[in-house]
């Protein structure tokens, strides 16, 4: 047996230990920080909530049209084939959509009449605002995008870059429906509630212009198989401005 012979097996062996063992501190260190993640992810959106609490104070149907705007757009997301995956990113969108608001006037929030040029224009200011608070977390990236994008319109007269068709998420197209649906059915101080089917006329009417036609139809057939899912919306209370 010369040296070679004998020295091989030796290295070959103490090169696989070390190699098995460099893998499986990686591993480690890969499952450690999911785990991390998921815990700061977790303990970051509860930071975030409390922000979306704190709109509640100053608007407080905010959050009840947050649930609303949640829960017809994940459906919709559904109907639509969307992943599991995507549509817990459009539930977090939905949740913190108007998170903007945090920025507009007491006043205006809650004034009884119909708003004025320039308070429309700081109302409009809100879907940016929102994206620019929540820009720091990465890990909300997406969210972040069609928080942006809630009131961008399909043919492109929305705001805040006046986007539009496929330019916009298809996400954002959705929560621009569900949002539009429950603020209309809902009662604001300088008009009353429309109801179900004066919504649905109107969904129909801007399909197309406001609204894309595939979210629409997809929407109209939702609250045709499912109707229960929209029995809180058209309450005897107020949504301030979108
Ligand atoms: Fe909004």
């Amino acid at each position: 047996m010369n040296f070679l012979s004998f020295i091989f097996p030796i290295l070959t062996f103490f090169t696989g230990v070390f190699v098995g063992y460099r893998i499986y501190k990686r591993e480690e260190k890969i499952k450690n920080k999911r785990v991390w993640n998921r815990f700061e992810r977790r303990n970051l959106m509860r930071t975030i909530n409390s922000l979306v609490s704190a709109i509640d104070f100053k608007d407080h149907l905010t959050k009840k049209h947050s649930d609303n705007v949640k829960q017809f757009a994940c459906a919709v997301a559904e109907v639509m084939g969307f992943s599991q995956a995507d549509i817990e990113m459009l539930k977090d969108a939905c949740q913190l959509h108007d998170l903007g608001k945090i920025g507009v006037h007491d006043y205006i929030l809650t004034k009884p009449d119909k708003l004025n040029e320039e308070e429309w224009k700081e109302v409009k200011l809100h879907s940016l605002a929102g994206a620019v608070i929540l820009k720091p977390f990465h890990f909300l990236d997406k969210v972040v995008k069609l928080i942006r994008q809630h009131h961008e319109r399909y043919d492109g007269q929305g705001y805040p870059d006046g986007i539009k068709e496929g330019n916009i998420s298809l996400g954002a197209r959705i929560m621009a429906v569900a949002d539009s649906f429950d603020a209309m059915t809902n009662k604001r101080p300088y008009r009353n509630a429309l109801s179900q089917e004066e919504a649905i006329e109107e969904l129909k009417k801007n399909s197309g212009t406001q609204f894309d036609p595939k979210v629409v139809e997809a929407f109209l057939k939702l609250l045709k198989i499912k109707p229960e899912l929209f029995k809180d919306s058209g309450e005897d209370v107020h949504e301030s401005a979108p």
